[in-house]
């Protein structure tokens, strides 16, 4: 056991990590740092916690932090980096579970002693029950998703709003009446904790695949708010700061993300996105694109001025970050200007390209956000769009009736020339045609872009 005053100042300090560690993440250079800060402060906040309460055996501590770190450690070293979102998922979800358990047993102990709480605790103790039990169904639903274990289409049915808040509003009566009268049947207990898991799932279903990352950012706030409640239920202060900063940061998150698609929260939530692929903006019909090959692109791009290299999804499902690095490398040696530009939602997760660039060490001062380099397009010679669909799409510009109208886009299509790297004609994540497939300057290379771009090397080499 140690002291209340030690117990405090050890989690002071563990806040003052975690929020020194967040600022870190600002920047992919100190991202790094800024995680193993925020570890650090978790590891002391677990271990204080332990020392502090004098509950649990040694053994246990020993065996739990050893199983959890084991697990943390082979997920992070295996999981792929566009399986990123799943395992975020999961975390949520494993958050949302242990919220939902901690308020569970302190209400139940309590109401097994025929105790009464204090309102504050009997109020957050629901509310901690109610959003760890929603996340937890919510994440699960969000990963089985993303893991294609079940459609990624948005699952309705009729009158659903109505159903939804029909569930939520008996949630409501139900809490309060256990709030209200702590003598109150332990079933009331049990059917908010069931009804707060169906409605978990139900919240999720009809969001559509491609929304996924908003609503996980969005349940990792959830999981966030359900851990402050849960601080609050067994008054640990860490655990309140904690859950708020991750309650916080998670909103912010997905406001940016709404923000750069440029749709509302609400929209996202309930706007079940993709649910009709007939809604899906102007057809191609007619239209045809003209095809290039691998000699007649490499020839434009060693003797460019200036390439823009675009990149997204695809870029990160085949992989080849390396093989743009070669490339870049290969132009600049003939004296070329390479360029990466940043689409805020490029790929499936936040900072998704830039992370992936800085795993084939491209500098970070090439990597040019959309608003620095939307005005470098017109004088660039090639843009050079890999794996990108929906970012560089100019209806979003041009046709209200899209879809995406009004998402800010990368300008690529103000280039001289557009090569786009791509393995077919599929459309992106949004699920509509693309005009600027079918451009007068803009040429298809058909490919997976990993094998293309190996090509690609190869040919600049022998110019
Ligand atoms: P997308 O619009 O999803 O397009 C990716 C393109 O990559 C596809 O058209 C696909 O065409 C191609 N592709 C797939 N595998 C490939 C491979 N191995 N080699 C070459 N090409 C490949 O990607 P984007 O432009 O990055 O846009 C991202 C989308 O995700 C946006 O709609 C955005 O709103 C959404 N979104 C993003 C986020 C975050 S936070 N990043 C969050 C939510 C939603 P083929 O199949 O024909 O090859």
């Amino acid at each position: 056991m140690i002291a209340p005053w030690v117990e405090r100042v050890f989690y002071l300090l563990a806040a003052v990590l975690f929020i020194a560690g967040l600022k870190r993440l600002q920047s992919p250079e100190t991202a790094r740092l800024g995680n193993r800060i925020s570890a650090t402060g978790m590891l002391i906040a677990i271990v204080v916690t332990f020392l502090s309460s004098g509950t649990v055996t040694y053994g246990t501590i020993i065996a739990g932090l050893i199983t959890g770190g084991l697990i943390g450690l082979v997920m992070a070293k295996t999981v792929k980096m566009t399986s990123m979102p799943q395992m975020v998922a999961l975390l949520n979800g494993a958050g949302g579970g242990s919220s939902l358990l901690v308020a569970s047993a302190e209400f139940l102990h309590v109401e097994s002693r025929g105790i009464a709480p204090s309102v504050d605790v009997a109020i957050t103790t629901q509310l901690g029950v109610l959003i760890g039990a929603v996340t937890l169904t919510g994440s699960l639903i969000a990963f089985a998703k993303l893991q294609e274990l079940m459609t990624g289409r948005p699952i309705t049915f009729p009158a659903q709003k109505t159903f939804n808040a029909a569930i939520f509003a008996v949630i409501i009566a139900l809490a309060a009446w256990l709030v209200a009268a702590p003598t109150a049947p332990v079933w009331a207990f049990y059917v908010v904790v069931g009804l707060a898991l169906l409605l978990g799932v139900l919240l999720v279903i009809p969001i559509g695949g491609a929304d996924m990352p908003v609503v996980i950012a969005l349940l990792n706030s959830y999981s966030g708010i359900a851990a402050a409640m849960t601080g609050f239920v067994i008054r640990n202060e860490v655990l309140i700061v904690s859950g708020a900063l991750v309650g916080s940061s998670g909103i912010i998150l997905s406001q940016i993300m709404c923000k750069a698609m440029n749709r509302s929260l609400a929209n996202v939530l309930f706007g079940a996105f993709g649910a009709t692929s007939s809604a899906s903006g102007k057809s191609a019909a007619g239209l045809t694109v003209k095809e290039t090959n691998i000699e007649e692109a490499a020839l434009q791009l060693a003797y460019a001025q200036q390439v823009i290299v675009v990149p997204g999804y695809g870029l990160a499902v085949a992989q080849a970050q390396h093989q743009v690095r070669e490339l870049m490398d290969l132009i600049e040696k003939r004296g070329g200007v390479v360029k990466f530009a940043i689409h805020p939602v490029a790929g499936r997760m936040p900072g998704h390209m830039n992370v992936l660039l800085a795993e084939a060490n491209i500098p970070y001062d090439k990597l040019l956000d959309m608003d620095d380099v939307n005005p470098e397009f017109e004088r660039t010679d090639v843009a050079l769009v890999i794996g990108a669909n929906d970012v560089v799409n100019p209806a979003a510009r041009n046709d209200p009736s899209s879809p995406i109208h009004g998402m800010p886009i990368l300008n690529a299509d103000y280039a001289k020339r557009i090569i786009v790297m791509k393995r077919g004609m599929s459309a992106g994540f949004a699920g509509i045609e693309n005009e600027l497939f079918y451009d007068a300057k803009t040429q298809m290379l058909f490919g997976d872009a990993k094998g293309t771009l190996s090509k690609l090397v190869a040919e600049v080499k022998q110019v």
